[in-house]
């Protein structure tokens, strides 16, 4: 049956090119090469956060009015909805953190150089988008925390020369947030975000295949010196590999969205003054291009902070952790890439 259908496209769309693709395309193996499948768990929690969210789409109710009772229903009402909604929300954490983990793993690789600069600067760009889904994800069950959070989140806009007040209302809707930040980050979340990743993510997945993996300066060394790098087949062996680390991955998601629900709090209420002793975890990443030709094409900064209140000044309090991850040029792959400066402070900000 299956080999008639093929036989049938086949006929029509000549599927020689991809059959070529499939049974030519190989994959290195070295002592670093477990490093690969970091993008392919990501782009499964991917693949994870789309089924989950169509299903949430089904009940969920993007304004003021309704977005905590709808999550609520789920939650409560709708047969497993729990368990989804946990999934996309646990699954949306993970995503991010093994983003950062193939961010790093790419970058201690060295697979940004040439020719893979794009490759590079579109993950970049998945990186924001990924976080961008966070970020406005995060407001939609319209629940105490990520009220607050938004405002902080959103306030933090303020602080740009010149353009801040008008980024801040542009990303509220308004002076404050209100039903229509909600209605815009909804938009941002189930749209404009969405067709991004389409494009960007296609595009990623594109070079990879044009180019092929590449490999650490180490395993590049032997190879000139005349070493020959063992290969496996991409299909099946490498894209086995691949749904074995995707188990693995479903393994941890399956347990965390089982084990450790997500806390739905209480409804979020525009008008009512700031609870007492909220206090807010927060993440902030920052890139700073550098262009020398020998070096990475980003430093990092990754910051994370606890906000708390100060109701009677209506200001929040910061205990700011900052690391400044610096991709330095060096001879060897690994050893002397990272510079890492950690500091705290205490940051004191009106809201
Ligand atoms: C949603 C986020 C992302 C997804 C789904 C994704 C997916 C993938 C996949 C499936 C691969 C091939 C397997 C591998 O090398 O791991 C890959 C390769 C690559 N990715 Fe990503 N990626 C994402 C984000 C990023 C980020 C944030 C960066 C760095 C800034 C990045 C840079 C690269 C590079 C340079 C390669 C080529 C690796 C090589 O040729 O050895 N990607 N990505």
């Amino acid at each position: 049956m299956t080999q008639q259908l093929i036989a049938w496209l086949d006929e029509r769309l000549d599927l020689g090119a991809i059959r070529h693709f499939v049974s030519e395309k190989s994959v290195p193996v070295h002592r670093h090469s477990v490093w690969y499948y970091m993008g392919g768990i990501t782009l499964f929690l991917v693949g994870v956060q789309v089924a989950t969210g169509i299903l949430l789409l089904l009940y969920y109710r993007p304004s003021a009015g309704e977005a905590y009772e709808s999550v609520k229903f789920i939650v409560s009402q709708v047969e497993f909805g729990w368990l989804i909604r946990n999934l996309h929300s646990w699954s949306a954490n993970l995503l991010i953190l093994m983003a950062f983990v193939h961010l790093f793993s790419t970058l201690f690789l060295r697979s940004y150089r040439k020719p893979r600069e794009l490759t590079w600067v579109t993950g970049v760009l998945l990186l924001f988008i990924m976080m961008g889904f966070g970020f406005s994800g995060y407001l939609l069950p319209w629940n105490e925390l990520a009220f607050f959070a938004t405002k902080v989140g959103t306030g933090i806009a303020g602080a740009v020369p010149f353009v801040g007040d008008f980024m801040v209302r542009f990303l509220r809707g308004g002076d404050e947030v209100t039903g229509a930040t909600l209605t815009r980050f909804y938009g941002l979340h189930v749209a404009i975000l969405p067709a991004m990743t389409t494009v960007v993510l296609g595009m990623h997945l594109l070079f990879i295949q044009r180019q092929g993996m590449s490999v650490p300066p180490s395993v590049e060394a032997r190879e000139k010196a005349g070493a020959r790098t063992p290969q496996i087949p991409f299909f099946p062996h490498y894209v086995l590999h691949d749904v074995m680390w995707w188990y693995v991955a479903l393994a941890v998601l399956a347990a965390l969205a089982l084990f450790l629900p997500w806390e739905l709090g209480t409804k979020a209420d525009a008008f009512a003054p700031v609870p007492a002793g909220i206090s807010l975890p927060m993440m902030t990443f920052s890139f700073s291009p550098r262009m020398k030709s020998e070096r990475p094409w980003m430093a990092a900064s990754v910051s994370t902070r606890v906000v708390s209140w100060n109701d009677a000044a209506d200001s929040h309090e910061s205990v700011a952790s900052d690391a400044l991850v610096m991709p330095m040029s060096s001879g060897r792959p690994s050893a002397g890439f990272l510079a890492a400066v950690t500091s705290s402070r205490l940051v004191s900000r009106k809201v």
